[in-house]
């Protein structure tokens, strides 16, 4: 769920001083990217996707992996070059690395002039601002764990669809993630602050929620609520269809989650679940606070309560340690649970995590990428058999929009986050189309059109 993406370019007022945004890393960098066009647009910034008319560049990143933050830097060289033909150019870097690396960004850095961290991104336009007038260079580190969600609703990845934060950082300390570090402590919203947003972006056509938390089903802990009790919440919205949660995990899991997935038609057919490893001595060293067998018990569980339900898992390969055994205890698990998708990792050590320093990264290279090669092809044949089964079957689409391989081919989901392709009009993005399952790969699901859904969406 992490790849590095570039943001489409957002679209904000005509006339100010031109921002480009590039954001990297995952969903709630993305969102955090739309809380940041929010809060620009409201002080009178406009928005480019050419180097050539910006007035600033801001790129909204990563520290996940070492390869996220390199990409990072190797874009600040090619913008220090920019900027050296154009020194009014304003630079900032915000998001996980802001808070990872704070000053030391600026110093290894001269063409940068801001940096913001993950709970700084309010007040993202007074330091444009202040950049802008006086040229001074500004660390904005140190903000209240309790963020601004203030939001503009008509900013948001597509009519249909909103992502929603529920929570924000993370109180386990698994011991090869910096997240932690760069998010800060778990802190839930409260129900009806959720409520009340995503009744106001129901009200502006969306029709499918993403709600977005590290350990997204510990939300409302605090309050003695459970995510089973938004969930319910979230079905009475009229208008609202689909309810998606990101990403779920597996020391949290319970049987209250379960029952409201089961009873919650909305709650969609899928469940992120990173099982990380199959090896109880690598969950240990982990820190991730399960078992192997208690993860297969959750998958059981939630299989047989609710009917077609798909689940997702992110890996972690060649963690400190991870013996050719270990390795085989994760193809066993990924056998048997069979995930609708995987997000298969090579393990990347990270500074300031309990891991590093302490446990040495000595699993080679060379078999790391063999075993990620192995275990992407155990998932692709997974996969493959899986699509196979759906051929001839139906499933109510939401269209996201045109292929950009193939522009008379349309994309969408289904109920249990399978993305099918299958030929229509643009017009039908942002509705609701019954698909037939007519062909599949490994990687894709095509199908034909059933029927169009008629005004699904306003
Ligand atoms: N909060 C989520 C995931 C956060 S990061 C959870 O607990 O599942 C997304 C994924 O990146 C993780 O699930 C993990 O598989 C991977 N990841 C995190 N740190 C990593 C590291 N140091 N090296 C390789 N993969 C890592
Ligand atoms: Fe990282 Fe673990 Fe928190 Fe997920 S639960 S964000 S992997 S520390
Ligand atoms: Fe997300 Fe990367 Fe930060 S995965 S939370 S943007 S470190």
């Amino acid at each position: 769920m992490n790849d590095a993406v570039l943001s489409p370019p957002p679209h904000g007022v005509a006339g100010g001083p031109k921002v480009l945004l590039e954001v990297f890393g995952c969903q709630m960098n993305k969102l955090d990217a739309e809380l940041v066009v929010g809060a620009l647009k409201r002080s009178g910034y406009d928005f480019t996707d050419r180097d050539e008319e910006a007035d600033a560049v801001l790129l909204v990143t990563c520290s996940i992996r070492d390869q996220a933050e390199h990409r990072v830097h190797s874009h600040l060289g090619e913008i220090s070059v920019a900027k050296r033909a154009r020194p009014d150019l304003a630079v900032g870097v915000l998001g996980c690395m802001a808070s990872r690396e704070g000053e030391s960004l600026l110093k290894r850095w001269p063409a940068l002039d801001f940096v913001v961290g993950t709970r700084d991104f309010p007040s993202v336009a007074t330091v444009l601002d202040e950049v802008r007038a006086d040229g001074t260079r500004i660390v904005a580190v140190d903000g209240s764990p309790q963020v601004s969600e203030e939001r503009e609703i008509d900013v948001r990845p597509a009519k249909s669809r909103a992502y929603v934060t529920v929570m924000r950082g993370c109180d386990k300390r698994c011991t090869y993630c910096v997240v932690p570090n760069t998010r800060g402590l778990e802190v839930s919203r409260p129900m009806e602050d959720i409520y009340n947003e995503v009744h106001r972006l129901v009200d502006d056509g969306v029709v499918e929620v993403t709600l977005l938390g590290q350990t997204v089903n510990a939300w409302g802990r605090g309050a003695g609520n459970s995510l089973g009790d938004l969930l319910e919440r979230l079905e009475e919205l009229d208008g609202l269809r689909r309810v998606r949660f990101i990403t779920s995990h597996p020391e949290e899991m319970d049987d209250r989650l379960i029952d409201s997935m089961a009873n919650c038609h909305k709650a969609g057919l899928f469940l992120h679940l990173p099982p990380q490893s199959g090896s109880d001595a690598m969950l240990r060293r982990m820190a991730r606070g399960y078992t192997a067998d208690r993860y297969r018990e959750i998958a059981r569980e939630l299989k047989a309560r609710i009917p077609g339900v798909q689940m997702g898992a992110d890996v972690i390969i060649g963690f400190p340690g991870e013996t050719d055994a270990d390795f085989e205890s994760t193809v066993e698990l990924v056998e048997e649970v069979r995930f609708s998708q995987a997000f298969l990792f090579r393990y990347s050590p990270r500074p300031g995590t309990p891991a590093w320093g302490r446990l040495a990264d000595d699993v080679p290279d060379d078999v790391k990428r063999a075993r990620l090669a192995r275990l992407q092809k155990i998932q692709a044949a997974i996969q493959e058999e899986r699509h196979q089964t759906l051929i001839g079957t139906r499933h109510e689409v939401l269209v996201e929009g045109q292929s950009r391989r193939n522009p008379r081919m349309l994309f969408g989901r289904n109920l249990a986050f399978d993305r099918i392709v299958f030929e229509g009009e643009p017009s039908w993005t942002d509705r609701f189309v019954d698909v037939e399952i007519t062909d599949s790969t490994a990687l894709t699901l095509s199908g034909k059109r059933v029927e169009v859904v008629p005004a699904a969406c306003p």
